[in-house]
């Protein structure tokens, strides 16, 4: 059973509904995403959502998060130049979300070519969820 939402409590601790491999370097990075969004919980549905959705307002080669990633987050992805990405799931990739200034980076560099603009920090969290959760 897929968990809906992952609960962020206190600053730093993070309880799943399933099994995943905890991390007190990725726990943080979630916390401090509800802690500049102002929430408790975030929503996995909300970030598979987000990372199937088609977008129009960033460039015309990347409409999607899964242009690079495929639909399938247990999956290898690949860059526009066919470089491999690793899968984007928690699950499949334990290191995953780990180093807050590579989340960051990588956040902005995205959200500014699928979406046109940064992601907010509901959104970030949303996506670390349903990553989290697969
Ligand atoms: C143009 C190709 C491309 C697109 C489109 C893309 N990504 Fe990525 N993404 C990458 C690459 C390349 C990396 C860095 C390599 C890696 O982490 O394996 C990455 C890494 C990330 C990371 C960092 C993961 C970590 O472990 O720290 C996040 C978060 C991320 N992407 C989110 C998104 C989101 C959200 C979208 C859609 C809004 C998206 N990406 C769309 C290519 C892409």
């Amino acid at each position: 059973m897929k968990p809906k939402f992952v609960l962020v409590l206190g600053t730093a601790s993070v309880l799943f509904a399933a099994a995943v491999v905890a991390n007190p370097a990725r726990d943080a990075i979630v916390a401090g995403f509800a802690a500049e969004a102002g929430v408790s919980a975030f929503s996995a549905e909300a970030g598979q959502a987000m990372f199937l959705a088609q977008f129009t307002g960033g460039k015309e080669a990347t409409p999607s998060c899964t242009t690079c990633h495929t639909s399938n987050p247990l999956a290898a992805g690949r860059t526009r130049v066919g470089k491999p990405i690793l899968p984007m799931a928690v699950s499949a990739n334990p290191d995953r979300y780990t180093d807050p200034e590579n989340v960051a980076k990588w956040f902005r560099r995205n959200c500014t070519s699928v979406l046109g603009r940064e992601c907010t920090a509901q959104e970030k969290g949303n996506f670390l969820a349903f990553m989290i959760s697969q």
